[in-house]
């Protein structure tokens, strides 16, 4: 069985339920355009919230961080997964507690750490022994308590791009585990620390279960052993990272695809008494938002110059990352191998070498797929082109 994110009716593109070309700013084209559905956000909420074992869900804020979707994990009950004083402001401006924050990051600054501390934001989650020193030494300035979860590397091999991949040997992220030990001494000198949970984050944009399971397994004894000298440990927080397969757009796969996740999870985690947090960002909101763009020029036969460019979308020019492409309207049934350009001025601006599409027309608008996450929250103005306005259906 499958049931497909985008359909062609009477050669018209669907979006889920919805027709494309209806919705006025596609009618009246102006410019690039972000159009999300958040019925696709609400679905997944509800699938990863039915996992039992799940205490809390805290969406990593960085992959999407447009009030309406952060409202849809409030109203659900989520917390967030934040990594700047920004993003803690923000998610308060949006309505969430304190109590609501994990505050993760690698150079978490002094005036970060106070604001954490002064407003008792629910869990930091310390990258290096260096970062805990800083803690420390301001928790006992303020002589307020802070909650720490120790973020730490459990090298463990993650078949991804290495430019999200997080539990390589010598990765800027997480705790060695031979590093461990040091801060143990430093919670163990300072009653205001509490050290309440093991956290671990292997990387993004994984789609075999078997890796997490394994990272599970690891940090599961791992957790054990700690929890025998620090009573407070009650916390096991297993990051983000769950990918979707950009090639596809089959709903009932990704639905198995988290639920072989949790089968793993649950077969790793059978008789483990902890409260169990995840950070998921992406699976959740990638599906949930398509661009639509403008096919300016045809150049060299089969080249599309778009409208829409790496400012707009950076993940194919940083990670060679793939978004399927959609012509809005089947014009002819003859496909074409294309290649996809944008309008910046940067020789990695190329969204496809080679693309099959429909045959093609300049001023044809094109729909490009799974812009949910990582693609708002990573946009720039450069070139000074504008940042594509964002649209709910
Ligand atoms: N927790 C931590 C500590 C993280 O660093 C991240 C993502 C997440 C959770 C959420 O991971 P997710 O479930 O979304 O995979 N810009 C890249 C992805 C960078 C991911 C950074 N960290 C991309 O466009 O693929």
């Amino acid at each position: 069985m499958s049931r497909d994110l985008f359909t062609y009716q009477n050669n018209e593109l669907y979006f889920a339920d919805a027709k494309l070309s209806d919705i006025p700013a596609i009618k009246n084209y102006q410019e690039p355009v972000l159009v999300y559905q958040k019925s696709l956000i609400s679905e997944r909420i509800t699938w990863v919230k039915s996992w039992t074992k799940l205490k809390q869900l805290h969406f990593a804020m960085k992959s999407n961080y447009h009030p309406e979707i952060l409202k849809l994990f409030k109203d659900a009950g989520c917390g967030l997964d934040v990594v700047s004083l920004g993003e803690i402001k923000h998610g308060l401006e949006c309505g969430f507690k304190p109590s609501d924050f994990i505050f993760s990051g690698v150079a978490k600054t002094i005036p970060e750490i106070e604001f954490a501390i002064d407003n008792q934001i629910f869990q930091i989650n310390v990258e290096s022994p260096a970062e805990l020193r800083r803690i420390s030494d301001i928790a006992s300035k303020k002589n307020k308590k802070v909650s720490v979860g120790l973020r730490v590397n459990p090298l463990i091999e993650t078949p991804t791009h290495p430019y999200i991949s997080t539990a390589l040997k010598d990765s800027k992220f997480g705790i060695d585990l031979e590093a461990v030990p040091e801060c143990l001494d430093i919670i163990k000198k300072n009653p205001l620390v509490e050290f309440k949970c093991l956290s671990f984050h292997i990387g993004s944009q994984i789609l075999d279960p078997l890796v997490f399971k394994e990272s599970v397994e690891k940090m599961k004894t791992y957790f054990l052993d700690l929890k025998k000298q620090f009573s407070t440990l009650t916390r096991f927080d297993v990051g983000g990272g769950l990918g979707i397969d950009y090639k596809s757009h089959d709903l009932i796969a990704d639905f198995d695809r988290w639920n072989n996740l949790k089968a793993a999870y649950d077969e790793s985690l059978k008789n483990f008494d902890a409260d169990i947090l995840s950070e998921l960002g992406r699976f959740i909101v990638a599906r949930s938002a398509v661009f639509i763009c403008q096919v300016q020029y045809i150049k060299n036969k089969n080249m599309l110059v778009l409208d829409l460019g790496m400012n707009n979308n950076m993940r194919p020019s940083l990670y060679q990352a793939h978004h399927h492409f959609y012509n809005l309207k089947k014009n002819s049934s003859n496909q074409v191998n294309y290649s996809l350009v944008g309008p910046i001025c940067e020789s990695s601006d190329v969204f496809h070498r080679s693309f099959p599409l429909f045959e093609t027309k300049e001023m044809d608008l094109l729909v490009m797929a799974d812009c949910g996450a990582y693609v708002r929250s990573m946009a720039s103005n450069y070139n000074l082109k504008n940042i594509a306005q964002e649209i709910f259906i």
